[in-house]
């Protein structure tokens, strides 16, 4: 009963001569650091890796020192947290699964750095359950009392069991300002987002596919030579 993602948007990575829209990932990013970080991690991301985005070296340091990660306080030893170096993957915002059940209703916010590759037609499914909340319909609470929300649950018919613990967290125009003045629609937001969690789960994408050019025009070009070659060696056969 689950609806499939949305199709109606596309991304400037997709398709044969796709590409990264680096201020849209960069836009995301910033969803990403002050709306989603608040409850998913990134672990397989590092600081440095934001160099991809078009950030200077400087501002990647900065950046990474703007985050808080765990660390040792070099006078107890004890665990302290410290601001973070590039080197640094992006920190849990949890210190361990427990706490972060006791945080959301018992459900844990998965570590969003694959989350594209994990589901069906990523890209396209973050941006459709972010934008996709909506009450339940009255077919499906005749159907399927069962699967109606209950508690602390949110109806989302992207989502695969239709409830989910994650409240809407994109829900007003403006929630984020996007440095490059675009206008911070939910829509928007959503897109950019999921742009960015993209390029977290493969930021070799765009490389992968712009490999497949050269290698095109060779087997072209070595063609065409196979084919003189053919016509000069048998030139001289009856
Ligand atoms: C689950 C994305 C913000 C709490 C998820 C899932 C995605 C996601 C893709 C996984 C759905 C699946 O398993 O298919 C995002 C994005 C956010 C965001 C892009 C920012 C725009 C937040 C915030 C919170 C939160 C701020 C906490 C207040 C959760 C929880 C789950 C979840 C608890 C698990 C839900 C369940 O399994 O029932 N989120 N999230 N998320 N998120 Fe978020």
């Amino acid at each position: 009963f689950h609806l499939t993602p949305k199709e109606d948007v596309h991304f400037s990575f997709e398709g044969p001569v796709g590409h990264w829209d680096t201020a849209q990932l960069q836009r995301g990013y910033k969803v990403y650091k002050e709306v989603c970080a608040a409850c998913h991690s990134l672990k397989q991301v590092a600081f440095r890796n934001l160099a991809d985005l078009g950030y200077s070296e400087a501002q990647v340091k900065a950046e990474a020192a703007a985050w808080r990660v765990p660390g040792i306080d070099a006078n107890t030893g004890e665990a302290a947290s410290r601001p973070g170096l590039p080197t640094d993957p992006f920190p849990s915002p949890y210190p361990n699964s427990v706490a972060a059940a006791a945080a959301n209703n018992n459900a844990i916010p998965p570590d969003l750095s694959l989350i594209t590759k994990a589901r069906h037609e990523g890209s396209h499914y973050v941006y459709s359950l972010l934008t996709g909340y909506q009450e339940p319909s009255s077919e499906l609470a005749e159907r399927f009392p069962d699967s109606l929300p209950s508690g602390t649950l949110h109806h989302n018919p992207y989502f695969a069991n239709l409830n989910l613990a994650m409240a809407p967290p994109l829900t007003t125009e403006g929630q984020v300002t996007f440095d490059d003045g675009t206008v911070a629609t939910v829509d928007q937001m959503a897109q950019d987002v999921a742009a960015f969690l993209t390029w977290t789960a493969e930021p070799k994408l765009v490389k992968r596919k712009q490999t497949g050019w050269p290698v095109l025009g060779f087997l072209l070009f070595a063609t065409i030579l196979a084919w003189f070659a053919k016509k000069s060696v048998w030139a001289n056969a009856k």
